[in-house]
């Protein structure tokens, strides 16, 4: 078994560089502990980036996930998923929406909404109706669309041309989102608050205004919960 600095090495020749990451092995987790590949412990705050809100491996997740690995370890959307069904009803009842769509992360979640709001929009009011506006700071993802959502420059650099069709504002701004609708805007898409960009907190009201101003104006609202 290696140490820390031993998988750091192994990383550098066989793991592409997208990520700065830490010299740290994280080996074993329990709750909210983590132990690395030298037998350090830590408290984990950052929770797989804030995506381990159960904790590292509760008895009844691990228990959950060995009794489907014994049924069923994968079935394609071809099928009727009756896991998945059951959940998506749980969400429809607890949640705002009629309707669920399961993906893998963040940025397909927002390619998805992308994808919708311009699909929709074409279909109900016409071909020039393909605008999104983001805020400055936000980020939603590391696929094409997504950085081109992104209201950050940084993550552009290198990939452009990027997908056109964004306007960018900024957040908690309400009259320079309102001014920046025009006939050809289709959607706003905001973080409720705003997570990479330095956990952001828009004024009071705010994303009720939003609401308002998207109801009177016909736009659809994205909101990307990835982090709230
Ligand atoms: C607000 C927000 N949207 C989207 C994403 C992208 O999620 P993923 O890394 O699962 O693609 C993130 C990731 O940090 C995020 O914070």
């Amino acid at each position: 078994m290696s140490g820390n600095t031993g998988w750091v090495d192994r990383a550098k020749r066989v793991i592409a560089a997208t990520y700065g990451r830490y010299p740290i092995a994280p080996v074993r987790g329990e709750g909210c502990r983590l132990w690395d590949a030298d037998g350090s412990e830590y408290l984990d705050f950052l929770a797989g980036v804030a995506v381990n809100n159960l904790g590292h491996c509760h008895p009844k997740v691990v228990e959950a996930i060995r009794e489907q690995a014994e049924q069923l370890i994968h079935c394609s959307n071809f099928y009727q998923i009756p896991n998945q069904i059951e959940l998506a009803e749980i969400l429809c009842q607890t949640a705002f929406a009629g309707k669920v769509f399961f993906c893998n992360s963040g940025a397909e979640a927002n390619e998805a909404a992308i994808k919708l709001a311009r699909k929709f929009s074409r279909e109900h009011k016409g071909e020039n109706r393909y605008e999104i506006i983001t805020a400055l700071g936000s980020f939603h993802g590391r696929t094409m669309a997504t950085i081109s959502a992104t209201g950050q420059e940084k993550v552009r650099i290198g990939f452009t041309p990027t997908l056109e069709g964004f306007r960018y504002v900024p957040f908690g701004d309400f009259e320079a989102l309102e001014k920046t609708v025009t006939s050809k805007t289709c959607a706003v898409m905001l973080e409720p608050i705003q997570g990479e960009g330095g956990v952001v907190v828009p004024p009071e009201g705010y994303l009720r205004k939003v609401r308002t101003l998207c109801d009177q104006r016909d736009l659809l609202l994205i909101l990307d919960e990835v982090q709230t």
